[in-house]
């Protein structure tokens, strides 16, 4: 039996090879991805746990276009704003750094970029950051969430919402099945809040597909790895019950 400081010696090295190589090589060998996920947020429910925050944006903004494995899948491709200058103004409306917005934008887009754009790279439709950002520009606004949801009459309210509303139309409207996340109720709250959607794409021609296949294993690794992004912000798949769907907060004058 190996002493104490030798298997915690192992296991700092057994750590570390992963980091080069899990890093590097995703959790299963290469970074075959097999769908695209368009994951939006609602900034109000993104800001309740974060200071000086675009808590006032009233419409749901790009988080990111994220293959469903690997990342960071190029580490010498590295992000050069100058590339998309031409999608900046819309990028700005659309894609904002909603936690950091006195910080430089362009940190929020080179993360995305060098994280997740990377992988989707593998994709000729995709295999330049101009490609990148304006496909997941275009993706957003031909799904136009924030249309859909008010046709369906939801926008955001004090009194609650099921999550069956939410469910139920954007099925309806995208003919597949979104991944709904939500911020669980906080400390004397009844109810969870709405937080982030994901819409689903196929890798071979970028339609609408559900974000799980009927049968589909997700190793819980890939799972952890998936919820990695709402998990960062609090947020997990929301429970079947009511939800709170936070008005903006009023700008000052
Ligand atoms: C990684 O990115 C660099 C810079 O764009 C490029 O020259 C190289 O071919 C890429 N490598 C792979 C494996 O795609
Ligand atoms: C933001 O960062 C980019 C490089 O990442 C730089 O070119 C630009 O000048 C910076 N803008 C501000 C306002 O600091
Ligand atoms: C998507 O999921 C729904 C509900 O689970 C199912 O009825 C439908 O057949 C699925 N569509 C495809 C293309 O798998």
């Amino acid at each position: 039996m190996a002493s104490p400081a030798v298997r915690r010696a192992l296991l700092g090295w057994g750590l570390a090879l992963c980091c080069l190589w899990c890093a590097g090589a995703g959790w299963s060998g290469g970074h075959e991805w097999k769908k695209l996920i368009l994951t939006q947020h609602w900034p109000p429910t993104v800001c309740k746990e974060a200071d000086s925050c675009r808590n006032s944006l009233d419409y749901w903004t790009i988080h990111g276009l994220w293959p469903d494995k690997g990342e960071e899948c190029n580490r010498s491709w590295h992000f050069n704003v100058d590339e998309i200058k031409d999608l900046v103004p819309d990028m700005k409306i659309y894609w904002p750094d909603v936690i950091h917005p006195s910080s430089n934008r362009t940190q929020f887009w080179r993360h995305e970029w060098e994280k997740h754009g990377t992988c989707a790279a593998q994709l000729d439709a995709l295999n330049s950051e101009r490609k990148y950002f304006g496909k997941s520009l275009a993706l957003y606004k031909q799904v136009d969430l924030n249309s859909m949801l008010l046709k369906f009459g939801i926008k955001p309210s004090v009194n609650y919402y099921h999550i069956a509303d939410f469910k139920d139309a954007l099925t309806r409207v995208y003919g597949v099945v979104p991944k709904i996340q939500c911020l669980p109720p906080q400390q004397d709250e009844q109810v969870q809040t709405i937080g982030q959607i994901e819409l689903c794409f196929t890798k071979e021609d970028l339609h609408l597909r559900n974000c799980t296949e009927p049968g589909e294993q997700l190793s819980p690794k890939q799972e952890a790895w998936l919820a990695e992004g709402a998990a960062a912000q609090g947020m997990a798949v929301c429970e079947d019950g009511p939800v709170f769907y936070p008005p903006p907060a009023k700008t000052q004058r």
